[in-house]
């Protein structure tokens, strides 16, 4: 699991924060927002809608690799969480996105001193919660790790005194231990904000929670789908990196269910890239439009492929975002432009 962030990251970076904007254009005229939430009860599954503005594009903020409460005991470690919290806000403020996608590794549970994780994750979707903006999460590695010791504490400074948060006043000495939030119970947690469209997904796909799907719908007609949004636990954690069958099975029924003829755009969301990447990765160096320290990583890739890749390769109507995002705006842009060696459909469009 290491690879993919801890002590790495940690190490080099505090903090990845990446924020990209897709777009999916509307033609109608201007109208008043909506922001209701709507549940369609169409034959077959409901799916959960997200209404879009009439007369503006539909814009998603992605917030990825937030890792808050990392190095918790630390000065330096919450102070980039308040960071974070600040960066957030301003691109909030700047961007006024629609929708907000949290796209894994929300927290560092391996590094969280207390019982309930879900107090981190808490203040890691607060600006988009305050704003009303809503939003979807979906798991990555880091958020529900089993907590790490840090070797530094059995020397001289000892042991840091654990500060059980304010808030809950039920807490006692017990459940301020380290025993950590697994993936239900911080979906649990996430799924009492109103302004969250998370969800678990399907019970037979566990130990994965987080699949689902989602429409977002025309403002003209809400029975007209103008995308659907996938999103896939890709593992890590406690249990392994990988894309199991079952989940690829769900998608392919979901999609065959709800876009049989591929007509509408779909946008797949999850956190650990494929093992495609590695093979189209730059060896070297990252032009513009992708910057931040994150360019000066490799990509760790999943542990497997149990076949998601083959199945979206072969739907025109697919875009795949997962972690680290700036790679695959490179990757695949140098993908589509030169080599075209692993699929012959492009994967990925990005609109950075
Ligand atoms: C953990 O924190 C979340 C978020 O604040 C809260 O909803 C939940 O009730 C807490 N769980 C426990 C066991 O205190
Ligand atoms: C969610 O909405 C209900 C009904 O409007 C309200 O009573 C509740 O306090 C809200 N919950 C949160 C976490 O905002
Ligand atoms: C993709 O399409 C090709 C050609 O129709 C087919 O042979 C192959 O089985 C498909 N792969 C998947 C994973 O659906």
């Amino acid at each position: 699991m290491e690879t993919h962030c801890g002590a790495h990251w940690s190490a080099f970076f505090p903090l990845l924060f990446l924020s990209l904007f897709s777009t999916v254009g509307s033609s109608s005229p201007a109208a008043p927002a909506s922001s209701a939430i709507r549940f369609r009860l169409a034959p077959g599954a409901a799916e959960r809608q997200v209404p879009m503005r009439a007369g503006a594009p539909f814009k998603i903020a992605v917030f990825a690799d937030l890792h808050f409460g990392e190095n918790a005991w630390t000065e330096w470690g919450p102070r980039q969480d308040v960071n974070s919290i600040r960066v957030m806000n301003t691109v909030l403020h700047h961007e006024n996105p629609d929708f907000v996608i949290y796209l894994g590794d929300v927290i560092t549970a391996n590094n969280i001193m207390i019982a309930n994780a879900s107090l981190y994750w808490d203040q890691a979707i607060s600006p988009t919660r305050n704003r009303g903006i809503p939003w979807a999460s979906v798991f990555g590695n880091h958020d529900d790790a089993a907590f790490e010791w840090p070797l530094e504490w059995f020397s001289a400074p000892g042991i840091p005194p654990i500060h059980c948060p304010q808030t809950a006043t039920s807490y006692s000495g017990e459940e301020c231990s380290f025993k950590g939030t697994g993936r239900l119970g911080l979906m649990t947690n996430e799924i009492k904000n109103n302004g969250s469209f998370s969800s678990y997904g399907p019970r037979n796909l566990w130990p994965s929670v987080s699949n689902y799907v989602l429409e977002v719908s025309s403002p003209d007609d809400q029975q007209s789908p103008v995308a659907f949004l996938y999103f896939l636990d890709s593992g890590g954690g406690s249990y392994p990196e990988v894309i199991s069958s079952s989940q690829v099975e769900w998608f392919r029924q979901k999609a065959e269910e709800i876009n049989p003829d591929s007509r509408v755009p779909e946008i797949v969301f999850w956190h650990i890239p494929s093992t495609a990447y590695k093979v189209v990765a730059p060896k070297s160096g990252i032009e513009k439009p992708c910057v931040g320290s994150i360019n000066k990583e490799d990509v760790a890739a999943q542990e497997v492929e149990t076949g998601i890749m083959d199945l979206l390769a072969n739907r025109t109507s697919v875009q795949v975002k997962s972690k680290p995002a700036s790679y695959i705006c490179h990757i695949l842009k140098n993908y589509l432009q030169n080599k075209n060696q692993i699929h012959k459909t492009p994967l990925v469009r990005f609109e950075v």
